[in-house]
């Protein structure tokens, strides 16, 4: 097993301020990077801007600033919210940066030297909010597939790439990597479209000059899909920086929403092939946020921003509902009534008051003060907890991360029974101390190994729940943290407030 690890989002769009769909994204290969690193892999985590194209320039001038300002201003807000999100990403992009130019202008030449670009005529339809070409077989009801809007009609001199040339080369890494794509159902789509045949693509443009110029045609810009999804090696120093390209590339995830699945799961790793450079590891393709059943939009009104939400009911709350709510991979929606409903009942009934009367009892029976374990108890829980750090492994070798949170809460919920079942305050009344000693070593100890477990995930809480316990100073690796019987008895514990305090419906 490699001990480096590459998490990609995409490279957002800067003509709108990013709402919680975007922020999804993002939230997820945040938890990815933090567990990895936690494991104590070498990861370098990766955002960043979109700022070319057709549809950048037309925002910017009806707002009658230059495309830069437009996108220096967005981008402005595209960092804070990651800032306020608490986004550990190593690196942001943005495709204006002359770092990122100089690798497309390097990458556009080595497929001109190779034969796999050359020149002819668009005449077709394009859509501008999504910068794709379509076909007028693509189309529903006259509109793009995918925004819905209608679509504009080119007939430009461009240069095209010879993607047909890669068709068989595609289709035998699909068969050869069962998981390169995910889910499975995403795979068998775009495997099987693969299969029906690959067509040559426009890749420059020539009617306006927002974009990086093309090498050794200076009418053209080169297209801005192609121009993107190449961050994810300008930012890794390709090609010049052979040693981080090295380290991080073989291991690459690229996290996406289901839209843009074809440019990444296509174009893009034949755009790989061509270069001589293997395709990313993995892609896995995410399902869309709706809000209370209504596709998000601005104009229309259906729209929630990260701010908000996390003003009012609190950032770790935030990251937990983005990310149990709904599997990874499935369409979902967001509404308050689900939000609070997973505060009240997951985070404060479930978590936050097995600590508040674990800990109560710790005070008032042992003084605050961790006691010694006892053998005889709790075994059951002592293997759950012990074999969760598996358990999470297994789960997000998927990307899994609602059944990762599931088996977290599992060992939660059975705390909560186990103080049920064994009634600790009954064995207080017969005096049996050495085993209520052992019952509270065992719901601490296993509070211990959830903090760690959740700590991708709500990284403020997972602190506070080992600062009530006496030990705000744990490190490590998550192999080591995770294994049961590092809290020493004696521990002076820190009583502190409730953890998640309810909220209104
Ligand atoms: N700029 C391109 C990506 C280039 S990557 C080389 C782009 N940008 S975007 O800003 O339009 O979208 C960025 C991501 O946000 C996409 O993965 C998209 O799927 C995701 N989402 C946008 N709206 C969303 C929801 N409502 N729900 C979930 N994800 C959503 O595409």
């Amino acid at each position: 097993m490699s001990d480096a690890y590459y998490v990609t989002t995409p490279i957002y769009y800067v003509n709108a301020d990013l709402h919680i769909g975007g922020a999804y994204t993002t939230l997820a290969a945040d938890v990815l990077a933090r567990y990895n690193r936690l494991k104590g892999k070498e990861t370098m985590f990766l955002t960043g801007s979109d700022e070319h194209g057709q549809k950048i320039e037309q925002a910017a001038r009806e707002q009658g600033i230059s495309p830069k300002e437009l996108a220096d201003r967005i981008v402005a807000g595209f960092k804070e919210v990651w800032e306020f999100l608490e986004i550990t990403n190593d690196d942001f992009i943005r495709t204006t940066d002359p770092r990122h130019e100089a690798t497309v202008q390097a990458f556009f030449k080595l497929l001109i030297d190779k034969g796999d670009i050359y020149k002819g005529v668009y005449s077709g339809l394009y859509c501008v909010p999504c910068e794709r070409y379509l076909k007028q077989s693509d189309l529903v009801e006259g509109n793009c597939p995918v925004c819905r809007r209608q679509p504009s009609t080119l007939d430009e001199e461009n240069y095209f790439f010879r993607m047909s040339a890669y068709q068989d080369a595609i289709r035998r890494h699909y068969e050869e990597n069962p998981d390169f794509v995910e889910p499975q159902s995403r795979r068998n789509e775009v495997l099987s479209r693969i299969r029906m045949g690959l067509e040559d693509v426009s890749v420059s443009r020539s009617t306006f000059t927002w974009g990086v110029p093309m090498p050794g045609d200076s009418k053209h810009i080169v297209w801005v899909w192609f121009d993107a999804l190449i961050n994810y090696i300008s930012a890794l120093g390709w090609p010049e920086d052979r040693e981080k390209f090295d380290t991080f590339w073989p291991q690459a995830v690229h996290l996406v929403g289901k839209d843009i699945i074809w440019f990444h799961c296509v174009i893009w790793p034949c755009m790989l092939l061509a270069a001589g450079l293997t395709p990313p590891k993995k892609i896995f393709a995410h399902g869309w946020w709706t809000i209370d059943g209504k596709k998000i939009s601005k104009s229309a009104g259906t729209v929630v921003y990260p701010r908000d939400v996390v003003e009012k009911y609190g950032l770790d709350q935030f990251r937990y509902f983005m990310l149990r709510e709904i599997p990874f991979g499935a369409d979902g929606d967001f509404s308050f009534k689900a939000l609070t409903g997973r505060i009240n009942s997951d985070l404060a009934d479930d978590l936050g008051n097995l600590l508040s009367r674990t800990l109560a009892m710790v005070s008032k029976y042992f003084n605050n003060s961790v006691p010694e374990p006892a053998d005889e108890a709790g075994a059951e829980l002592r293997e759950m907890a012990s074999g969760l750090l598996a358990a999470i492994d297994a789960e997000l070798e998927h990307l899994a991360f609602s059944r990762a949170l599931d088996r977290i809460w599992e060992l939660i919920r059975r705390c909560n029974k186990f103080i049920e079942d064994e009634k600790p305050w009954l064995l207080k009344k017969k005096g049996d101390t050495a085993k209520l000693g052992g019952v509270l070593y065992v719901l601490l100890e296993s509070l211990r190994i959830v903090s760690w477990a959740i700590e991708p995930v709500m990284p403020a809480s997972a602190l506070e729940i080992r600062r009530q316990l006496g030990i705000p100073d744990e490190k490590g690796v998550l192999s080591e943290l995770m294994t049961w019987g590092h809290l020493k008895p004696g521990t002076s514990i820190n009583r502190g407030d409730s953890l998640f305090p309810k909220v209104e419906q």
